[in-house]
């Protein structure tokens, strides 16, 4: 669980550097963006800790996910702000649940895991409403973008689980 975790929020970090990357740096949406990406560099380290503390190996696909994490932030943010947007939507809504499925295997196995993974899942439903608010799904091809990007992230995630 701490693997395929960290892993995504590390994917998490590179999309949202990707994305600010691109974008113009004080446009709304870049300032929504650097916002949440704080939030997850505060996950990551919290899973990196917790992954050394219990001597857990990282995912081997980190250097792909760095790419792949950045390029995929660059690509949206090229389209559009609002695209960039639907990004998050996408990918927050594949996290929460892929986080709510932990906890409910969890059960109350591990309290501490438990409470880092809900207290982060509560940060990922506010990055997915906060993008929605601010016109994700006014994105052009905003269906066939997220269907995408959703498909890409549950690709990613059993990945990490296995590699
Ligand atoms: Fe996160
Ligand atoms: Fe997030």
């Amino acid at each position: 669980m701490l693997r395929v975790d960290q892993a995504g929020e590390y994917g998490a970090t590179r999309i949202y550097a990707g994305q600010l990357a691109v974008l113009p740096r004080n446009c709304p949406e870049a300032k929504l963006i650097a916002r949440m990406a704080a939030q997850e560099e505060r996950h990551l380290k919290r899973f990196n800790a917790l992954m050394a503390e219990r001597r857990v190996r990282p995912t081997s696909l980190q250097p792909l996910w760095n790419v792949a994490g950045f390029a995929l932030g660059a690509a949206t943010a090229l389209m559009s702000e609002k695209a960039a947007l639907a990004c998050t939507d996408a990918i927050e809504s594949e996290i929460d649940k892929h986080y709510s499925e932990q906890l409910t295997e969890l059960g109350d196995d591990d309290p501490e895991l438990g409470r880092d993974i809900s207290d982060f899942r509560a940060d990922e439903l506010e990055h997915r409403d906060a993008a929605r608010n601010a016109g994700a799904t006014t994105a052009l091809g905003y269906p066939l973008l997220s269907a995408a990007i959703r498909a890409g992230c549950r690709v990613a995630i059993g990945l990490s689980k296995r590699f």
